[in-house]
């Protein structure tokens, strides 16, 4: 979950690896630290926190070592105060190691150190590493291999990277369930858990796969397996630029990415449409397309927002292929032992293709033989390189921790699937090219809704201070208001629940009084009139009314508080529009309150541990 960086090289790596740390610093925060080698020993700095905190406390010393690693934790183990924060030091500070993950038999493997007189000072799960390889190399074994004996006895997942002073001259790497990559410079090397950290220093990577470990020096790096096989590696150019992991001028990172969004979308379909075929080519899966047409049933695997855009996919597959689909929670999936037909697909959505829930669920779902497809954003990530095969979402690097851009655009990707699936079966030519030309006009749609930001602060301002809300859609508007909610809960901290429009009855409507805002998505769709009665019912019991609606309703005003008005097109693509007024009240609401947006308390952007 957390963010690891390290530099091995000439140069001073501090500012090297608190200017990667910052990078990072989405992936977590609650504190921060580097360890280092100078002058034969290990140092280490650390503190509860943010990454400019420990910026301060770093220079305000004067060291400059020429290797070093650097760690952002989401706590799982032990509070997030400054001993609990990463690095670790073994008994005798000989060894530094920061760890992202978490060791299941931490409780076993401490019990036995402590009898074996080694003292603990932190309550984390990653101090026993220290400790474990510390009694390899007690034994007079090398780092590398002491590493690899520890690990063989280590159950859980881990991102490790670890120094040695009888051995400064390189950093030990392992990996298993938690992203890392190795960045190669000229007489120097790099390592992070995300190619973000690295793309200011080198375009050139080396993704380590589970279970395998790695020495790193300066000059070169030699890979194994914990089982001590030799393997090659092989070197990967990435594309990232600097300039796309920059705020452009924005306040916050959130902002910039609901900011993109007519271009994020735009990249989604960009060279796929084919206006003449009245279908789109998806190079990831075209050599699979006759065997994913006939597919007996689809089930959908994400988490959190992701999951949403899932659910928008089942309205969509199954309007439009006639094939069952069924959405699940990658959580869910993975432990309840499901059902997997040979002839089933299933498609893995992640933003950041790191997600553990969702990373296992896949390798469940490969070893039961489904056809395993993935809807990434990051490019290289392991769901991405782990999938058969797959259809990237192109939305740019997203770094605010509530994702925006990246739900639009995996909205376009399912709908493309869908387009490119339906022309295959029964979808007729002239259907295909209206619905191919509604795609073309969806961006500049975006770009009306974003006009509306200053009319949504203004409504947001009415809101700062509610303690709930409610969030209610029908059909494919459904996920979209539970969104919504999601969206609200993660950055202003305040309780919101989507729901159903017409479920909104059957229980949660007793929470409604005037004290109770409440978000309709109704725009003029085959829904319409029905939504219109929920809110005649929310408006009979007092509750605020926030209407999402057609640009053409002239009606909704008259019961509605506050009414945001946006195009309209098919239904299908609807909710690439209707979820981004919802983006843009969630983030005023936020702001108004002062809150840190980007870095909501609690979150993390990618969550690697289970
Ligand atoms: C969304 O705003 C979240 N922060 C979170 O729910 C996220 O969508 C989820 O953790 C899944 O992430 P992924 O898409 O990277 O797999
Ligand atoms: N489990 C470790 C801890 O709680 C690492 C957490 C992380 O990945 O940041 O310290």
């Amino acid at each position: 979950m957390c963010g690891i960086v390290g530099y091995i090289g000439s140069k001073n790596c501090i500012p090297v690896i608190l200017e990667g740390l910052k990078r990072l610093e989405y992936r977590g925060y609650d504190s921060a630290g580097i360890g280092f080698i100078q002058n034969g020993s290990c140092n280490v700095i650390k503190n509860k926190g943010k990454v400019s905190l420990l910026e301060k406390k770093i220079y305000e010393s004067s060291y400059s070592p020429t290797i070093g690693l650097g760690h952002t934790r989401w706590a799982t183990h032990g509070e997030p105060n400054e001993i609990n924060a990463h690095p670790h030091y073994n008994t005798d500070r000989s060894l530094v190691l920061i760890h992202n993950g978490i060791i299941e038999n931490y409780q076993t493997l401490k019990i036995s150190l402590q009898k074996q007189g080694y003292k603990f000072v932190s309550q984390t799960d990653t101090e026993v590493l220290a400790h474990l390889i510390d009694s390899f190399l007690k034994k007079g074994i090398n780092l590398f291999k002491s590493v690899r004996l520890a690990l063989a006895e280590v159950d859980g997942t881990y991102g490790l990277a670890i120094l040695y002073d009888k051995e400064p001259e390189k950093l030990v790497v392992a990996r298993k369930g938690s992203p890392l990559v190795i960045g190669i410079g000229e007489g120097e090397n790099y390592v992070a858990s995300d190619v973000s950290a690295l793309i200011a220093h080198t375009s050139r990577v080396v993704y380590i796969e589970d279970g395998e470990v790695a020495e790193v020096y300066s000059d070169r790096f030699v890979a194994k397996t914990i089982l001590d096989e030799d393997i090659v590696k092989e070197v990967h150019q990435v594309t990232m630029t600097l300039e796309e992991i920059d705020r452009g001028g924005y306040e916050t990172f959130m902002l910039k990415e609901i900011m993109e969004q007519p271009e994020s979308v735009l990249n989604s379909m960009r060279g796929r449409l084919i206006y003449e075929d009245g279908t789109a080519k998806l190079g990831g899966i075209d050599h699979l397309l006759d065997r994913i047409s006939k597919t007996k049933r689809f089930i959908i695997t994400a988490c959190g927002t992701s999951w949403h855009a899932g659910l928008v996919g089942e309205y969509m597959f199954e309007q439009f292929l006639r094939i069952p689909t069924e959405v699940e929670y990658a959580s869910e999936f993975r432990y309840r032992n499901p059902i997997i037909q040979p002839d089933d697909t299933i498609l893995f959505i992640s933003q950041s293709g790191e997600t553990a829930d969702s990373l296992a669920a896949l390798r469940e779902a490969k070893r039961k033989g489904a056809l395993v497809l993935g809807i990434c954003n990051v490019v290289g990530s392991s769901i991405a390189r782990e999938s058969e095969a797959g259809v990237y979402i192109h939305a740019g690097p997203e770094i605010g921790v509530a994702s925006t851009k990246a739900f639009t655009s995996q909205l376009v990707v399912l709908a493309l699937i869908t387009l490119v699936l339906a022309r295959k079966r029964d979808m007729s030519l002239v259907d295909g090219r209206s619905i191919v030309n509604e795609f073309l006009k969806i961006p500049e749609k975006i770009k009306r809704i974003l006009e509306l930001n200053r009319d949504i602060e203004k409504v947001a301002e009415n809101f700062k201070d509610s303690k709930n809300f409610l969030y209610l859609g029908r059909g494919y508007n459904f996920p979209v208001a539970l969104e919504g909610a999601l969206k609200l809960k993660e950055i202003s901290y305040i309780h919101a629940e989507g729901y159903p429009a017409a479920e909104m009855k059957h229980g949660p409507i007793a929470l409604v009084d005037e004290n109770m805002p409440v978000v309709f998505i109704a725009p003029k769709d085959s829904t319409y009139e029905k939504i219109i009665s929920n809110v005649e019912e929310i408006k009979a019991r007092k509750g605020k009314i926030i209407a999402i609606a057609s640009e053409q309703d002239e009606h909704i005003g008259n019961l509605a508080d506050y009414v945001i008005k946006i195009p309209d097109t098919i239904r299908m693509l609807m909710p690439i529009l209707t979820v981004i007024p919802l983006q843009l009240l969630a983030y005023h609401i936020a702001m108004k309150k002062g809150l840190n947006v980007d870095q909501p308390r609690n979150l993390a952007k990618s969550v690697t541990v289970e």
